[in-house]
């Protein structure tokens, strides 16, 4: 696994948490908040953003990726999750997939619990056999 400094943990997750407060998350009243950080050191930050009809509901990771493809982003060193609950908060599978888009197998995903503690794992652990542009060249 790639190596993250504590201290660069620390702080990407102290940035997720202010993610997490922009939240727009009336109907679930969960909040969580993402950054993701880019090989030339940029954090990129996301919010869960709701939505009365459910399916437009976006996750914090993503809101964080789009924004950072759209502004021309294409390698990154990590993304760090933080949510309201006690239990460290993992991807949800769409999102795993949206990140396997643009992030190596190897990429750390730090999931952690609204008190900061934390588990770190390899992107390729959460969504094993992605499905890639790989898997449609002849
Ligand atoms: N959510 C995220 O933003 N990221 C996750 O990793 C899990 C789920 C959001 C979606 C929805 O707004 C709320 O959490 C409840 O599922």
């Amino acid at each position: 696994m790639k190596q993250l400094h504590e201290f660069e943990i620390k702080k990407m997750l102290r940035l997720a948490d202010e993610a997490r407060e922009k939240a727009y998350a009336p109907y679930s009243n969960f909040r969580v908040g993402a950054c993701l950080k880019t090989d030339s050191g940029a954090y990129y930050l996301g919010c869960n953003i709701e939505n009365a009809a459910f399916t437009p509901t976006v996750c914090a990771e993503r809101v964080a990726l789009f924004k950072a493809v759209y502004e021309g982003e294409r390698s990154f060193e990590a993304i760090a999750i933080i949510s309201d609950s006690l239990n460290h908060t993992a991807p949800c599978g769409v999102c795993r997939q949206a990140l396997a888009e643009f992030c190596l197998p190897d990429m750390p995903v730090i999931c952690a619990d609204r008190d900061g503690s934390y588990e770190v794992h390899e992107l390729r652990e959460l969504l094993p056999m992605a499905f890639t542009s790989a898997d449609m060249e002849d």
